[in-house]
């Protein structure tokens, strides 16, 4: 999907710094990014080992607080926030999924997608969490737990669990990472899926080139920076912006 050039972008970072951990474990992670991210776009974050792609993607995401710089997502300024505004932020705005799935272990597929509407106060949770888990294909395992579920189920659970709140943001970090390339190209199929249908704006980390490939940009990072950007399905479609 093609960004709306008109209007504001969904993400826009402006020279953010990162550093994190203290003493002598104290790394300076994020040096001077900045970004601009079109409500709809497509984007994979790629870069070696130790570049800063999560990193880069908690800030992003709110799930880390920049040093410095500034980071507008879906018109909010995070660096105004505190930690109660940051996570009302997320629940209304950031879908996430993690590459290690993130489920909570004791609690079943649908209250795993279900409790955090619940806990946003939506009064119907389980029928959205039920709808969701089904449009992922796992309308038959509503109440198995994580421990009783494939990866790639899991997967599902955790697909259903970031789109279930309609955010306008998904951010993924390596998605795939964990399983086999057919499960991960379904995985992926689904997040596409959902990110065109709700014109919702997909940040993807990822080491696969051909996923980054299925984004209209890609970012690449090196030592915390961006070191350039490449328009990712140029070689394969004819629809290029000049
Ligand atoms: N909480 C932390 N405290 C100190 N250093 C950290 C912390 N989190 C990450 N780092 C360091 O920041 C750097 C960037 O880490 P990050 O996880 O963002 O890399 P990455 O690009 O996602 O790597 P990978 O591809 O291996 O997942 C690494 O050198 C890491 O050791
Ligand atoms: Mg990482």
């Amino acid at each position: 999907m093609q960004p709306n050039s008109q209007s504001m972008p969904a993400i826009r970072l402006d020279k953010v710094e990162l550093s994190l951990g203290s003493g002598a474990a104290r790394v300076h992670i994020l040096k001077g990014v900045s970004l601009n991210i079109g409500q709809g776009e497509a984007v994979g974050l790629v870069g070696p080992s130790g570049s800063g792609k999560s990193s880069l993607l908690m800030v992003l995401a709110g799930l880390e607080q920049a040093n410095s710089g500034a980071v507008t997502v879906a018109g909010e300024e995070l660096t105004r926030l505190d930690e109660d505004a940051l996570a009302r932020f997320r629940g209304r705005n950031v879908g996430i999924v993690f590459q290690a799935f993130h489920l909570i272990p004791t609690m079943t597929a649908i209250e795993n997608v279900a409790v955090p509407l619940e806990l946003a106060g939506r009064a119907d949770a389980f029928e959205r969490a039920a709808a969701e888990l089904t449009a992922v294909g796992l309308g038959h395992r509503l109440d198995h737990y994580p421990s009783q579920l494939s990866g790639g189920e899991q997967q599902r659970v955790a697909v259903a669990r970031a789109l279930a709140p309609e955010p306008r943001i998904l951010v993924a970090d390596e998605p795939t990472g964990n399983l086999d390339e057919t499960t991960g190209r379904q995985i992926m199929d689904l997040l596409f899926a959902a990110q065109s249908r709700r014109a919702a704006t997909l940040v993807i980390v990822t080491h696969d080139l051909n996923l980054a490939r299925r984004c209209d940009r890609t970012i690449h990072l090196r030592s915390g920076q961006i070191e350039r950007e490449s328009l990712a399905g140029a070689a394969m479609t004819a629809e290029v912006p000049a």
